[in-house]
């Protein structure tokens, strides 16, 4: 919709993990989106602590909505609802965003949205930005949602109506990148810095086990433990190994993660027949993934959907972009609306 019609605006807030962030959209329409990471406050610890969390979440989260507002030109009163994400998270880090929301709502006397994040990263491919017309993709579509905690084969036959037809039975893949990052002694997250590190290497010096898991399943376990296995082995072969290799090692390992994924998506689209294909999720920002994806899809004719980098990792225009989908069917939360840590797609 674009920002000029009559389309409610929708104030966004995303608190699951470790960003705090609140959007601004006018129907589909990002009028901002402003993200409070908190990657200096976990990053000594190696991975997110979950009441530092909690508490990094308390102190961002009124700036951040009023800088959203701000950014958007609207006021609180302009508002038609409060979308906000009810899980799967961190329960102390959704609190927060609930406890807000909630009290927003109350205070303005406009509804409260319950958001799936995982639904949200799928919907992040239905935002635009002012001026822009909406490329979107076409029901129904199959979305490969790969996140630090979730990687999953979305079958989506409408904003509202999805389905999981495939999932991680262990480790996520961004799970993989960042434990793969943690044992080359790379800071969190990872995933990232593999990435960069292998744009310089060559993903076929170094062969991974594929895991042997029956239909659109996943697993990542094994592959982590080969990789510490093999790093341990290299290291005392080479013990200088990460200044002359590491850019061959992250190629090679991402290759092996992405590869895992692209099977799955082959094989999902051969049981489905469906031949849209998008991804979502932090692990959609991977340049290998990505350039995968573009390449498989020339190959095999399917229209691909890469979402635009700022709404690959966690967000709130994605948050409100399905809450707007919520919202205009009348699907409400109830003020006594719970946070969930563990939410059913
Ligand atoms: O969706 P997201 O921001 O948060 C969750 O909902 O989990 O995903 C975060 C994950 C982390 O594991 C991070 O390492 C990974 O996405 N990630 C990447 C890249 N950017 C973020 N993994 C590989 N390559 C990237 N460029
Ligand atoms: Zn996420």
């Amino acid at each position: 919709m674009p920002a000029h019609s009559n389309a409610p605006f929708i104030l966004g807030i995303e608190s699951s993990c470790d960003e705090t962030s609140a959007a601004v959209l006018q129907g589909r329409t990002v009028l901002s989106n402003v993200i409070a990471n908190q990657l200096l406050i976990h990053r000594k610890h190696g991975g997110v602590v979950p009441e530092l969390a909690s508490r990094a979440h308390q102190q961002k989260i009124i700036p951040v909505v009023e800088e959203a507002l701000t950014i958007a030109n609207v006021t609180k009163k302009q508002l038609s609802a409060v979308a906000f994400t009810r899980g799967p998270g961190l329960m102390g880090a959704l609190l927060v965003g609930v406890s807000f929301a909630k009290a927003l709502s109350i205070a303005l006397d406009i509804p409260l949205v319950d958001v799936n994040h995982m639904q949200g990263h799928v919907l992040a491919h239905f935002l635009t930005k002012p001026g822009d017309q909406a490329v979107t993709p076409s029901f129904p579509f199959l979305c490969l949602t790969v996140s630090g905690g979730h990687t999953q084969i979305v079958r989506v036959d409408s904003p509202l109506e999805m389905h999981v037809i495939g999932e991680t039975m262990d480790d996520a893949a961004g799970e993989t990148f960042d434990k793969a990052a943690k044992i080359l002694g790379l800071p969190y997250p990872g995933g990232p810095l593999i990435d960069q590190h292998a744009h310089h290497g060559n993903p076929e010096r170094y062969r991974f086990p594929h895991p042997k898991v029956p239909g659109l399943n996943f697993s990542f376990s094994g592959l982590k433990t080969a990789f510490l296995y093999f790093i341990r082995d290299l290291e005392q072969r080479e013990p200088d190994f990460r200044t002359t290799q590491l850019a061959d090692v992250c190629a090679s390992i991402q290759h092996s993660i992405v590869q895992i994924l692209l099977d799955k998506i082959k094989l999902a689209v051969h049981q489905t027949g469906i031949r849209t294909i998008a991804i979502a999720g932090g692990v959609s920002a991977n340049s290998a993934l990505r350039a995968a994806l573009l390449s498989a899809g020339e190959q095999e004719g399917w229209s691909v959907f890469i979402p635009p980098f700022e709404y690959c990792t966690d967000n709130a225009a994605m948050i409100a972009g399905a809450g707007s989908f919520l919202f205009e069917a009348g699907r409400f939360a109830e003020p006594d609306v719970a946070p969930l840590a563990r939410m059913p797609f």
